[in-house]
């Protein structure tokens, strides 16, 4: 039986360093029911991650296609990395193959960032989005057309600290939120002379940290936006990397 787009349910999972968000979208990225999250495990192993995303979505009803944005490198549904969750337990874990057998629904897996960036860009001219959360995310696209993903959160910005370790969330603890924004600023005008973008979206959980006015060129949106890229994973066929 073939299933309309009508009735297409999307299950969209965002996988972060702190917590797991979860919502089932139409093909449209309307969300069909209430966003929900829960802590990312520790020790976060693919055991423990896969069995808080049971938990999860224990009472989502129907859906029909899965989406999972992870926090960290991922080729064909296979991670490479995940900074944050610990990459020596991660790294070869097939995390399509593993949540579909488990939620037999087909899945498709990118990094974080680029599955937020699918749901916040507006799909015109080069964008980026940046998330700022446990880690730095970044997505690159071409209108509306997902860029290959490139890891610059551990790109050195300063003497001895990656992005990740110098706008993070624990550089935020440690620094503060004075110093931290004045990080931000910094990196913002990194990226601009960099990529030369058009538009530039700040998501993340920490973004409503932010205690500057962004410039026209930037819009600052949420991970509740962000997560409704899983609903274009399946309607955008230019996934290099599905
Ligand atoms: C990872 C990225 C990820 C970002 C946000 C970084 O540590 O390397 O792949 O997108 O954190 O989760």
């Amino acid at each position: 039986m073939t299933t309309s787009s009508a009735d297409e349910r999307i299950l969209s999972i965002d996988i972060g360093g702190s917590r797991i968000k979860a919502t089932v979208l139409d093909t449209e990225g309307k969300m069909l029911k209430e966003y929900d999250r829960l802590d990312t495990p520790k020790p976060a192993t693919p055991a423990n991650v896969i069995s808080v995303i049971c938990e999860l979505v224990k009472d989502f009803g129907v859906y029909t296609k899965v989406s999972v944005g992870f926090p960290g490198y991922v080729r064909n549904g296979v991670v490479k990395t995940a900074p944050n969750l610990g990459t020596e337990s991660w790294s070869g874990f097939d995390l399509s193959k593993e949540l579909g057998a488990l939620l037999k629904q087909p899945v498709r897996v990118v990094n974080d960032a680029d599955m937020q960036g699918l749901g916040i860009a507006s799909g015109k001219g080069l964008e980026m989005v940046i998330t700022l959360g446990t880690g730095f995310g970044t997505a690159l696209l071409m209108n509306g057309n997902l860029l290959p993903h490139f890891e610059i959160a551990h790109h050195p910005v300063s003497k001895d600290r990656e992005y990740d370790e110098y706008i993070g969330n624990k550089a935020l603890t440690e620094a503060g939120v004075e110093k931290w924004n004045k990080r931000i600023r910094k990196v913002i005008a990194i990226l601009k002379t960099v990529y030369n973008y058009d538009h530039l979206y700040i998501s993340g959980g920490n973004a409503k940290k932010l205690d500057f006015k962004v410039d026209d060129d930037t819009t600052v949106a949420t991970n509740m936006d962000g997560i409704k890229g899983g609903a274009k994973l399946w309607s955008n066929n230019n996934l290099y990397n599905i």
